[in-house]
């Protein structure tokens, strides 16, 4: 606390003009660089003697950090997911770690149907077969329907069952797998459970719905590539790390699956030169699933929120470690 008693925090993150004035009628703001560091950084430097950060994935806060930052009590993510954040580490320091839950699944689920519909109806290679002039030597090959094709979801969470909802309305099966049954979003009917090969096998889309933490890292690799039809196509719009990269690239090469539509990857942000960009049957997206306007603000709104209230010592609307509370 300063000596107006009103707690440090830092921003990492770029923030409204108006959701920066409600920040600083309760908190001192001793920095906002925004989310863009300069390489080399030292982020525990810029941390200590601060009582709350807010912050984006790109920003690590590990376990030797935390030791590095007796004060600090609250991470507020500017995010659903937390995988940048050692949590445990967090819980077992007492630090609070925040988050945006809820305000970002239509967005995302929109974003997967975008790259469904895309794989299946070949939007890109037509795009691509206009530009080049191929229109003038013939017609543009014939897709497939995507009514009565089978949607497999792999995390059949808030976002999972958003896009559920939306590939029904377009007249798919869908069928999901996740470790607990969701026996609620069977009696809706907005998915089937299968077990997760035959997911695999079954599925013309898997769609990948999950958090990345140590259980799912790289848990889809060549077995899950190999199980699936040639014919099928993989999404991703989870965490690029759930999934074995090499594998996906091989599968890609040898055809073992169609094609793939990718916004997140395993190391972000990617260039040019990265092995993914030389292959033509795959579409990557820059992590854009929650960037639409309304979200973001949405999830800065709640996450400025997060921020304020564990700073000053309430209660945060979105804690992923209440115990912390607790002690
Ligand atoms: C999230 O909220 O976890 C998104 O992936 C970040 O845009």
């Amino acid at each position: 606390m300063t000596s107006d008693h009103k707690p440090r925090v830092i921003l990492l993150a770029a923030v409204p003009p108006d959701l920066r004035a409600a920040i600083d009628a309760s908190c001192e703001v001793v920095a906002a660089p925004g989310a863009a560091l300069p390489p080399g950084t030292d982020l525990a430097e810029l941390l200590k003697g601060v009582r709350g950060a807010l912050t984006t994935i790109r920003a690590g806060i590990d376990d030797p950090l935390l030791a590095r930052c007796p004060d600090l009590k609250v991470v507020s993510n500017v995010a659903v997911g937390y995988d940048n954040i050692d949590v445990p580490a967090a819980t077992r320091r007492g630090v609070l770690v925040c988050n945006t839950p809820g305000v970002l699944d239509a967005a995302v689920a929109d974003l997967t149907m975008v790259m469904l519909l895309s794989l299946g109806r070949g939007a890109l290679d037509a795009d691509r077969f206009v530009r080049s002039g191929g229109w003038n030597a013939g017609a543009f090959p014939l897709t497939r329907d995507i009514a009565g094709k089978t949607l497999g979801i792999v995390g059949l969470g808030r976002i999972g069952r958003m896009v559920a909802r939306r590939a029904r309305a377009f007249d798919m099966d869908v069928v999901y797998y996740k470790p607990n049954r969701d026996t609620g979003a069977e009696a809706e009917g907005l998915a089937t459970y299968c077990n997760r090969d035959e997911l695999f096998q079954r599925a013309d889309f898997v769609s990948l719905h999950l958090p990345f933490t140590e259980a799912t890292r790289r848990g889809v690799g060549a077995r899950e590539f190999a199980l699936m039809k040639p014919t099928a196509y993989f999404i991703n719009t989870a965490r690029g790390s759930v999934v074995d990269e090499a594998a996906l690239i091989e599968a890609l090469k040898a055809k073992t699956i169609a094609g793939a539509a990718l916004d997140v990857m395993e190391k972000e942000p990617i260039g040019a030169d990265h092995p993914l960009c030389g292959l033509p049957n795959v579409m990557l997206l820059p992590h854009i699933g929650s960037a639409t306007v309304e979200t973001r603000r949405a999830m800065m709104e709640l996450a400025v929120k997060n921020l304020i209230a564990a700073a000053c010592g309430d209660r945060a609307p979105a804690m992923v470690n209440p115990e912390v509370l607790d002690r």
